[in-house]
């Protein structure tokens, strides 16, 4: 068992749509807080043992509030803890990228990270919805964040009092 933090930023509901596929998945096997980045304290950083952050493409990079959240992440010295990104984009040359800028942030934190640049998933249009096939591949990618964490959490030790209410 794990303390996951699966945070997302989402305007439209794409972004929060993938977090909540992976929150089902994971809460099977661990204690995990789905939340928007606006609501996350301090507390609930330093418990985490597993951060998920999902973000929309703003202008080319994460959104303004993930990237106050990655601040609050350095801000808060947590270290060697591990770290699942994702992004939501449209699909087309020039996207830009935010969940690579998330995995840098990651890496200077000595995360361990399933995958070296994460996962994307693709929208219609701006307000989305997502593309088809991209909720299948939110459950595909959710199983596999739930094996990660099974191999690399295997020591992790669970804060206590890990929760919204505490
Ligand atoms: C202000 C703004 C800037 C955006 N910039 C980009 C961008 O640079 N690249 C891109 O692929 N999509 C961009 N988009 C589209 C978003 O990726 C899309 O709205 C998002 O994936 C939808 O997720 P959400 O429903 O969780 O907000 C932008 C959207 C907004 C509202």
């Amino acid at each position: 068992m794990a303390n996951v933090l699966n945070v997302y930023d989402s305007f439209y509901g794409n972004t929060k749509e993938v977090a909540l596929s992976i929150g089902r998945t994971l809460s099977e096997k661990h204690t995990v807080i789905t939340m928007e980045a606006a609501g996350v304290t301090d507390d609930l950083i330093i418990k985490a043992d597993v951060f998920i952050i999902g973000s929309p493409i703003h202008y080319w990079r994460p959104s303004q509030k993930i990237a106050v959240l990655l601040l609050r992440l350095q801000r808060n010295r947590v270290r060697g803890r591990i770290g699942i990104c994702y992004d939501t984009r449209l699909e087309k040359m020039m996207a830009g990228n935010a969940v690579s800028k998330i995995a840098r942030v990651f890496s200077s934190l000595h995360f361990i990270t399933m995958l070296g640049k994460g996962e994307y998933f693709f929208v219609e249009t701006s307000k989305g919805p997502l593309k088809l096939g991209e909720v299948s591949k939110a459950e595909r990618f959710a199983d596999r964040i739930l094996s990660f964490i099974e191999g690399a959490a295997k020591d992790a030790t669970q804060a206590p009092g890990f929760s919204l209410h505490a």
